[in-house]
Order: C-alpha cells, then sequence, then structure tokens
C-alpha cells in the first residue's frame, strides 16, 4: 500500500499528515527536527500493541514514555496535571517532542500539556482509531470540567500527523462504528458521491485499502474546512453535524453507553429528520438508517424524554444564543445553521423517537 500525504496549513504552520501502512515503524523519519528528548503519551490498552514499535522507531534518541489508564476519564484536570509534573521531572524543555500514540482522548490531552507545558512545545499525533482520523486533524485539543466537555482546552496545531491504518484492525467493533459515523458525516458535508460510495461499505469485511482510502477522503474534507475556518468562526460549525442530538445523548445517558460516533450516528438521522421539516427536502433517511442497522449501530433514545434532551442541548457550548443552532443539510454537500426554537425541538425530538423506530 502506498504512504498518501495531505499538507494542511495551519495559522502557526503547515503540517503534513501521512497514512500508510505500519509507518509506526518509521516515526524518526518524519521527525521535522533534531529532538533532545521525545515523550511518548498513550493509554493501557495502545501500549501492548503499538508502543514498542515506535519505541524502536525512534532510537537512537532519547525517549521517555507515559502509558495512562484507557478511558475519557483521564481527559481531566488530575490527569493533565499529573503529566505536568512528569514533563518537568523528565526535564522537558523547548526542544523535546511530544508524541500521542492513541485515540482521541490520549491525543486531546498530550495535545493540551504540549500546547501549555512552557508556553507550548511540538508534538505529533499518531492516532490509532478511526474516531481520531477528526481529533487528530484541526488543532482543537482540550481537556473536561466537571460541568462539560472540552470546557478547558486550546487551538494548537501538531507538527505532523502519522496515519498508521495496521493500527486499527485491533480496534473492537463499537469503536470501528464510532470513527465510521465521523467519516459518514463528512462525506454528507462533502458531496453524495462520496457519502454513496461510504453506504456501500460492511464494516464487517472492511479492508486496509478501504479503510485508508475513507479516512483519507475525510481528512480531506476535514483538512480542508480546518484551513478556511481555524477558530470555528463559521465554516468548521459544519463538522458538528449530528452532534446537536449525539452530545446530548451522550451527556444524558452518561458516557460510556454510547460511544461517541454511535450517537453522532443517532444525531446525523436527527439532522435529516429536522431538515425535511425545515426545508422540505428529501434525504435518504431511509437508506442511512438501513446502512446503520445492518452495521449494527443501537438505534435508540433509549427513552430519553425530549424534554431531558433539549435540557442538553442547551447545555452545550456551543449554544451561544438562546436558540439552538444546529447544522442542517439544505442536501448532501450544503450543510447550513439553523437556529430552532425550543418548542420545535420539542416537537422535532418527539416525532424523530417514533420515525427511528418505525421508518
Ligand atoms: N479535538 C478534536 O477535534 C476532537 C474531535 C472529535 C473527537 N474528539 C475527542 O476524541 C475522544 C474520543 O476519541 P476515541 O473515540 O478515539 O476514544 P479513545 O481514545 O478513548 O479510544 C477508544 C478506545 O479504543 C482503545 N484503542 C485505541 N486505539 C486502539 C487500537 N489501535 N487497538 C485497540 N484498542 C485501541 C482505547 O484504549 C480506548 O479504550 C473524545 O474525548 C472526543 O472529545 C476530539
Ligand atoms: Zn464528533
Amino acid at each position: 500500500m502506498e504512504t498518501a500525504e495531505i499538507n494542511v496549513q495551519a495559522s502557526t504552520h503547515a503540517y503534513s499528515i501521512v497514512i500508510g501502512e505500519g509507518i509506526r515503524k518509521q516515526t524518526k523519519q518524519y521527525l521535522t527536527k533534531d529532538y533532545s528528548l521525545v515523550w511518548i503519551i498513550t493509554d493501557e490498552n495502545i501500549a501492548p500493541l503499538y508502543l514498542s514499535d515506535v519505541l524502536e522507531a525512534c532510537s537512537p534518541l532519547q525517549v521517555h514514555h507515559t502509558v495512562i489508564p484507557a478511558g475519557e476519564q483521564t481527559k481531566s484536570i488530575d490527569f493533565y496535571y499529573q503529566l505536568l509534573t512528569e514533563a518537568i521531572e523528565h526535564n522537558l524543555d523547548r526542544n523535546s517532542l511530544l508524541i500521542a500514540l492513541g485515540g482521541g482522548v490520549i491525543g486531546d490531552l498530550a495535545g493540551f500539556v504540549a500546547a501549555t507545558y512552557m508556553r507550548g512545545i511540538d508534538y505529533i499525533q499518531m492516532p490509532t482509531t478511526i474516531l481520531a482520523h477528526d481529533s487528530s486533524v484541526g488543532g482543537k485539543v482540550a481537556i473536561n470540567h466537571q460541568l462539560g466537555k472540552n470546557l478547558i482546552g486550546s487551538f494548537y496545531a501538531p507538527k505532523a500527523v502519522i496515519y498508521d491504518v495496521e493500527t486499527l484492525f485491533t480496534l473492537n467493533k463499537k469503536e470501528i462504528r464510532s470513527g465510521y459515523a465521523e467519516l459518514v458525516k463528512e462525506a454528507l458535508i462533502s458531496d453524495e458521491l462520496t457519502f454513496n460510495s461510504f453506504l456501500q461499505t460492511e464494516l464487517r469485511t472492511l479492508s486496509k485499502t478501504t479503510v485508508k482510502e475513507h479516512i483519507l477522503k475525510g481528512i480531506q474534507i476535514k483538512a480542508h474546512i480546518v484551513e478556511t475556518d481555524e477558530k470555528e468562526a463559521n465554516m468548521r460549525k459544519y463538522l458538528n453535524l449530528g452532534h446537536t442530538l449525539g452530545h446530548a445523548l451522550e451527556a444524558q445517558l452518561g458516557y460510556g453507553t454510547l460511544t461517541h460516533g454511535e450517537a453522532v450516528a443517532i444525531g446525523l438521522l436527527f439532522a435529516f429528520h429536522v431538515s425535511k421539516s425545515v426545508y422540505n427536502n428529501h434525504l435518504p433517511f431511509s437508506e442511512l438508517k438501513q446502512w446503520l442497522k445492518s452495521n449494527n449501530y443501537p438505534l435508540q433514545l433509549h427513552s430519553v424524554e425530549p424534554q431531558a434532551i433539549l435540557a442538553k442541548m442547551k447545555n452545550d457550548k456551543k449554544n451561544e444564543q438562546q436558540n439552538i443552532q444546529m447544522v442542517l443539510l439544505e442536501q448532501i454537500g450544503k450543510p447550513a445553521i439553523e437556529s430552532i426554537t425550543d418548542e420545535d425541538m420539542l416537537y422535532y425530538l418527539s416525532i424523530f423517537e417514533r420515525k427511528l423506530v418505525n421508518e
């Protein structure tokens, strides 16, 4: 498999995203500078699988590594502080490099450490989940506050993204589904052809070539958007397609019941549903629903009341004004943001619940 490369122009610097098979074993080749020290942060699931390869691939550089527990709970002030302590104790300086080897959790947490330690040191994203095609590109890094997700963070672009698709084949089915929902989201923002080609995919029989192609496409779409609107003034908001209901469901059900992408998948269907009411258009609701179903996405609202969902939607930090700002689709490839009143939202939610079960 050939290695693909996409270049992204961030406001601070340009960086490459390299996507290939087995490229974790060539990590050193992609370092853009002679670093005095490399610090790899990863989690307990990834470490036994891929850490030794990356350690070896950094030789003969001086390398230090840290393995933290897996899961969203590490995106916290406590773990952040612990990592900073380690950085100080290991004498990391402005000529050190941090490598985030893992999914979106490691990428967000280690990225935020890199963004803030000594006012910022270089870091590289080495995504190991499909979902991390999204989180590793665009420079958004963050940790959670008890009162909300991703409330403490920064825009801080990596020096490179090294994406080894080989690592994706140890992911469990839930994580594969989670990542693919974000890919489908990008396809919907982009164009019908891409969307249709994604719907041809059977997640059970995913090949390395297909996953690489889809990730490449997803990253191209995302990279183009973040280059145009790095700080989320307008266009980047389109990437929140499916997230109005997705985030609300995650928050309401407690993180862990649904993966992020599984919640977003339901949110995509909801965006179709609301778009139809607002624009009177014909989006392929049944086709998407069928695809999600046949790939075992859990499609239910778990009996959460519309009122409770609405309350969570209003908690989401992205709703600056009173009405909820929701990303809809005028058609596939043509996203738009509409302001939805509480009353309308409750109505949409109540109908949607039935539509999810019946149609
Ligand atoms: N910064 C952004 O722009 C952005 C965008 C989207 C999501 N996110 C963040 O990403 C996070 C979710 O990321 P995620 O879904 O990758 O979760 P994750 O990092 O928790 O990874 C999911 C699970 O898979 C395991 N895992 C990772 N790679 C593996 C591999 N190759 N083989 C086997 N197991 C592996 C992990 O240990 C974990 O248990 C959320 O915190 C979300 O807020 C950030
Ligand atoms: Zn998302």
